[in-house]
């Protein structure tokens, strides 16, 4: 089976970290660079994670170094949910590998643009470097397949009551992204937010292997739920959405992003009252998932 192509752009972080092991397990994809960017944690922390996790896989991905900050506001980091490493709990080597020594939006480019097809833009940290790409290097849209997005939520918001994190760190570059015309599939807090994953499951793996082991103990600094009530797994939600998409509800929306004040990072859309807002829908966005599915597809990828 044809591998396919994508670019992760990530802020690792634990979640985005099971994301990219899911990714790299699963060998359905050609990953073809990982762009590092500012949000969990600063750039330079995002960037020697993702060099530590290719090291760790022993696998030949490039990784690129992100925008330092948002577009606008100010970076609002998370080390309480990811620990100050934003990798905690694991003793990963010192990389020996080094970034490449373009930026990531360069990098971005080169991959979409100097060879044939299409390739997958898989966003899963805030929208900086993927909004610049856009800006630099407009000729890339057509060559990019789709959006496969973790941020944002319909009904809810976990950095403020409004916003969902992704989003809120950099909402003018959400805004521009949501506007690029390029297909988005979302998945936003209305589903990633049961997404869990719980103790039975978790200690399964973490008997399982080397990758199970190295999950468990990431996860055991992951403040993002607990092993009791569950894990929140927001990033993995996009790797189950592009390798097992019957297990969401999907829905079209016309969504726009608040950019100012205090509900800044706010996804807006019509509802059944069918309001006379926006026009034709620009994201296919999960509003359901299987959730006793979506933990046993988890544990089953990484025991196998
Ligand atoms: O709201 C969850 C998102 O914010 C995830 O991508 C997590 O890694 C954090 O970046
Ligand atoms: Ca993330």
């Amino acid at each position: 089976m044809d591998k396919r192509r994508i670019i992760i752009d990530t802020d690792p972080g634990i979640d985005d970290a099971a994301a990219i092991s899911l990714a790299i397990i699963s060998n359905r994809f050609d990953i073809r660079l990982i762009s590092a960017a500012a949000a969990n944690v600063d750039v330079d922390k995002t960037t020697k994670n993702a060099l530590k996790l290719v090291e760790f896989f022993g696998v030949d991905i490039p990784v690129a170094r992100g925008c330092e900050r948002p577009l606008l506001h100010e970076l609002e980091s998370s080390p309480d949910i990811h620990g100050e490493s934003g990798m905690d709990g694991y003793d990963f080597p010192e990389p020996r590998k080094k970034p490449l020594p373009v930026h990531s939006v360069e990098a971005m480019r080169r991959v979409i643009m100097e060879e044939e097809g299409k390739t997958t833009l898989v966003t899963i940290a805030a929208l900086t470097n993927v909004a610049l790409l856009f800006t630099m290097y407009p000729e890339v849209k057509g060559r990019i397949d789709e959006i496969v997005m973790m941020g944002g939520g319909i009904f809810r918001g976990n950095a403020t009551s409004a916003a969902e994190f992704n989003i809120y760190i950099d909402p003018h570059a959400a805004a521009m992204v949501f506007r690029s015309g390029v297909p988005i599939r979302m998945a936003g807090l209305d589903v990633t937010e049961h997404a869990l994953l719980h103790k039975d499951c978790l200690i399964k793996m973490r008997d399982s292997g080397r990758v199970g082991h190295m999950l468990y103990s990431i996860f055991s600094h992951y403040r993002d739920g607990d092993m009791d009530t569950g894990l929140a797994m927001h990033d993995p939600c996009t790797i189950a959405l592009m390798l097992e998409p019957d297990m969401f509800r999907m829905e079209d929306h016309y969504i726009e992003v608040v950019t100012e004040g205090i509900a800044a990072g706010a996804l807006v859309t019509n509802l059944e009252r069918k309001m006379k807002i926006g026009c034709a829908p620009n994201v296919s966005v999960c509003m359901g998932i299987d959730e006793k599915r979506f933990e046993e597809w988890f544990t089953d990828m990484i025991c196998r």
